[in-house]
């Protein structure tokens, strides 16, 4: 299983596709609750852990909040619509500062949980494909170098 990376160009918002069935039902629910537990205490940890509460009850909300948003995307109950109503990706991460290099970060952080699953390659792969794409939307600070060409000289 190959968790590729591919480049954001700054403001594309790609088409996904949600992950496919096989996911949830390897995973089940009680599994993605425990996934995203470790998936945020190594996030907290990381590079990109300032973003992120350091307390313990705090970050446990964000755990079981945004928990619901998973299971629904991947096919489950609807409990984040329920509980918060549309979500809208790019309005969720705009307080943040996310850079192609925090992106890299998050994902580095799921590859980390996703390889000690013992569900299949086509269902990791599937949940890896939707995070790979849908999180270029979250990407909305520009630290990408200029090229010779774009450069303006006065
Ligand atoms: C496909 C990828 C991603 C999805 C589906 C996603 C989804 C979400 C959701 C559902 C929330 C909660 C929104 C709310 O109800 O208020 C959230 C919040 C947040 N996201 Fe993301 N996110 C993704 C990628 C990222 C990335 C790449 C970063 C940073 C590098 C990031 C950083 C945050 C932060 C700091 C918050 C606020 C704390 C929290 O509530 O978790 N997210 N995200």
């Amino acid at each position: 299983m190959d968790y590729k990376i591919t480049k954001t160009e700054f403001g594309e918002r790609p088409d996904y596709e949600l992950p496919k069935p096989i996911f949830l039902e390897e995973m089940g629910e009680e599994g993605l609750v425990k996934l995203f537990d470790e998936f945020y205490d190594l996030v907290a940890q990381s590079d990109i852990g300032n973003f992120f509460p350091q307390d313990e009850e705090e970050l446990q909300k964000i755990k079981s909040h945004n928990v619901k948003f998973f299971i629904e995307a991947c096919g489950g109950p609807k409990y984040y619509s329920e509980a918060v109503g549309h979500f809208d990706m790019i309005k969720a991460h705009e307080p943040f500062s996310i850079t192609e290099k925090a992106r890299t970060e998050w994902l580095g952080c799921m590859e980390e949980i996703l390889r000690k699953s013992t569900i299949s390659d086509e269902a990791k792969k599937s949940f890896w494909d939707y995070l790979e794409r849908f999180s270029k939307h979250t990407v909305n600070v520009n630290t990408g170098l200029k090229l010779p060409e774009d450069i303006v000289k006065v």
